[in-house]
Formats: structure tokens, sequence, C-alpha cells
């Protein structure tokens, strides 16, 4: 928001107070934060545990996913928890390759498995083969099997990165711009790639690599704004009143979008934004706080790009990253932008960019960039976002045959 507009904000409140306008302010929602039953699963994550393989899936629903799409379903048994992409909560233009949404599907699993060694479960992660691809698929082609986790008793086995799953929140305010983040917390990040995952973690901490990442995912913020399609796709997911994101459970809400407690209560106020203003606010955000504020800025590179395997476990690399940073008391956020345009530059036949400057900031031979971030120590703590109830993403399970 600018000065301007945050007069004009400012104004609004003081004539809506005297106004009796209290009574709106309370209808939008400008009081409450993290309330209601959009907010539920963060408190009951864990109750289930004496219930079976539900105390997975709770946990599974608590990961992060491109826009908060939450493009997961689960179809549960005492002996396995399979996996399906809901292919009509895709990004669109932002994703045409479903390789953000493989992505997302990846940090439900690692949720899943960490929460299924806390309850005395060994699983086994078997991952369905399959090559990304553009192709339109449409939505009453019903949901598509990604993955299956075979459940074997095993040892309880408590874990830090299980008890940090309800405390991960994705981190859009200004870090503190005079911390670095040491070298023991960064091999920490760096080091949590095992040799039997394709994933492997960079983390750019020169002033030269930081320069030139922040160069680059600037000039693809800007390409997304200009693309119409792209833009479309994503404010499809917004949003933007307590009203739509209590109704929908799930989206960019404008409580995580970083804002200061008092900008958040006047945009909340504000009529609705349009997609031309919430792209200039994006791209001002990116510009002036979260690109200069970061410590540092971090690369997820896989062999190819568009193996669905690879990009599961690219999700899952991700997932345990991002807890792994909140037990550190790092706050974490996704700068995918560059990716998206890499994408989007293969989807449209058009010259490979957006590649080109990804693999510059990458020694030769690191392999393909599928996940971009920063990271810093937080100004602000970040907020939970809504989540879908259990019962909103179980499928019934398989009958029983014979
Ligand atoms: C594949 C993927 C890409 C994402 N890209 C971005 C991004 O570019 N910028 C951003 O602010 N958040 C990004 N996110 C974070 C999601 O928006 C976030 O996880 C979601 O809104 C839920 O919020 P939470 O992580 O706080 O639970 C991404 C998440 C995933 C899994």
């Amino acid at each position: 928001m600018n000065r301007r507009g945050f007069l004009r904000g400012a104004g609004a409140l003081t004539v809506l107070t005297v106004g009796g306008g209290v009574f709106y302010a309370r209808e939008r929602g400008v009081f409450r934060v993290g309330e209601g039953a959009a907010y539920e699963p963060w408190q009951s994550w864990n109750q289930d545990a004496a219930h079976g393989p539900l105390a997975l899936v709770r946990a599974g629903i608590l990961a992060c996913s491109p826009h908060n799409t939450q493009p997961w379903l689960f179809r549960v048994s005492d002996q396995q928890i399979e996996l399906y992409a809901d292919l009509t909560r895709t990004l669109g233009a932002m994703d045409p390759y479903r390789r953000e949404l493989h992505l997302g599907l990846g940090c439900a699993l690692e949720n899943m498995v960490l929460a299924g060694q806390a309850h005395g479960y060994a699983c086994v992660v078997d991952l369905v083969p399959g090559r990304l691809s553009a192709e339109v698929i449409p939505d009453a082609s019903g949901p598509v099997r990604v993955a299956t986790l075979h459940l074997q008793p095993g040892p309880a086995t408590a874990s830090d990165l299980h008890d940090a799953i309800p405390h991960r929140h994705t981190n859009r305010g200004p870090y503190d711009p005079t911390r670095s983040v040491g070298a023991a917390a960064l091999t920490q990040l760096r080091t949590l790639a095992t040799a039997d995952t394709p994933g492997q973690v960079h983390l750019l901490t020169t002033d030269e690599a930081k320069i030139a990442f922040s160069r680059h995912t600037l000039a693809a913020t800007q390409t997304i704004i200009s693309d119409a399609a792209m833009s479309a796709a994503s404010h499809r997911w917004f949003r933007l009143t307590s009203r739509a994101s209590d109704t929908h459970r799930d989206g960019v809400t404008l409580e995580g979008a970083g804002l200061s407690p008092l900008t958040l209560r006047l945009a909340k106020l504000l009529p609705g934004l349009s997609s031309e203003k919430s792209d200039a606010i994006w791209l001002r955000n990116t510009r002036e706080q979260q690109l200069p504020t970061a410590a540092a800025f971090g690369l997820l590179t896989v062999p190819d790009r568009y193996d669905a395997q690879q990009a599961l476990q690219a999700g899952r690399l991700w997932q345990r990253l991002h807890l792994r940073a909140t037990t550190l008391g790092l706050a974490l956020q996704p700068l995918n932008q560059l990716v998206e345009v890499a994408d989007r530059d293969q989807q449209l036949g058009r010259p490979a960019q957006a590649d080109q400057h990804l693999a510059s900031l990458l020694p030769a031979g690191a392999g393909q960039v599928t996940f971009g971030f920063r990271l810093g120590y937080p100004q602000r703590p970040a907020v939970a976002v809504p989540r879908r109830s259990l019962a909103q993403v179980l499928l019934r399970p398989v009958p029983a045959t014979g």
C-alpha cells in the first residue's frame, strides 16, 4: 500500500469508527486474525494419535502448497494411505506442468512420514512414476494417485521436525537486515538432502549472488504481472475478505501477506483489490521488503524438473527444510517467480532466458532448479493460514471386494 492509499484507509477507519462503522469492521473480520473453523486444523492436528492413520493425514494437510491450493486428497485404510492429486485445484498458467502442484503433494508426504514415525509407523513410500506435461486435463477426469504410504508397525520416534509442524508458516514480512545466518545453521540446511534422494540444497550467501538473484527475480515478477493469463490464474486463488477465506478455507489471504498489523487492518477495510492493484503491491513488496531484507537466498535442484517423482521428492525436501528452519528460529518464504517463468517460457516455446538466469546462479552441473526461497531472522512472526477440514480431503475407502 502506498502513502496515499494508506492515508485514504486511515481516513476511512476514522469515519467508520465515528459513524458506527465498528460493526462493518467486525463484519469484514478487521479485528480477527487466525480464528474460526478454517484455522481449527492447526489446533487439532495431533489429537488423533490414538486413532491410527488419520493422525498422519491431519499432519499432511498442514503442509505448504502453491498459493495454498491444497491440491491433495487421501484414501485411508489401516494398511496404507493413498495420496491423490486433485486436478481441479491447479494454478493454470502459473504452473502449466503441475510441477508446483507435485511439490505441494511432496510437502504433504513429508509431514505424513514424520507423523508416522512419531505415532509408531514405519512408512514405506511408493511414488508413482511419470512425466509432467502441459497437457490440459479436464476436471471431470477425477483425482490421480501420485503416491502410496505403506504403513508398517515401527518404533514411535519423537522428533523436533514433527513437533515443528504446527509452527511452520510462510513468512512474507520483512526480515532483520542486520542479522546474518551463522555457518552452523546454514550447514544444517545445506545437508538436509540425503544421498538417496535426488534433490540438492544450494544457498546463495555472497553479496554478488544475492544481487543477481534479486535482479532476476524482480524481472521475473514483472514478466508474470505483464502476462494476463498468469496474473488471472494467480488472482483466482486470492481470498481477500474473511468471508472468502472462511468459506473456501484455502488460497492466499491478507493475513498471510506479511503486512504490518495496522496496514493489515486498513487493507481489510478497503473494498476488494483488483488484480492490477494486488500485482502492483506484490511487485513493490518483492522489491522493497522481501528481496532487500533477506539474509540469504536458496535454490533446490533436481536432475530433471519435469519428472513427477523428482518433483514429489523436492517437495519433501522443501517441507523438511522449512521445518528445520522453524526449529532454528529462521523465517522462510518461497520465491518461485524465476522457475514459474521458466515453465511458462517452455510452455509457450519462448527462448529459455529464465532458465539461463537460474543456471548462472549455480555451479555447472548443479542440475535443474525447481524451487527458490529467501531466509533470514523475522521482524514479525508469520501467522497460520486456512486449511480445509479432514472431511473435505478424505476419499471414501476402497470398497471391500468379495
Ligand atoms: C511449490 C510451491 C511454490 C510456492 N511459491 C511461493 C512463492 O513464489 N511465493 C510465496 O510467497 N509463497 C510461495 N509458496 C508458499 C505457499 O503460498 C504457502 O505454502 C501457502 O500459502 C500456505 O501457507 P503456509 O506455508 O504458511 O502454510 C509456495 C509453496 C509451494 C509448495
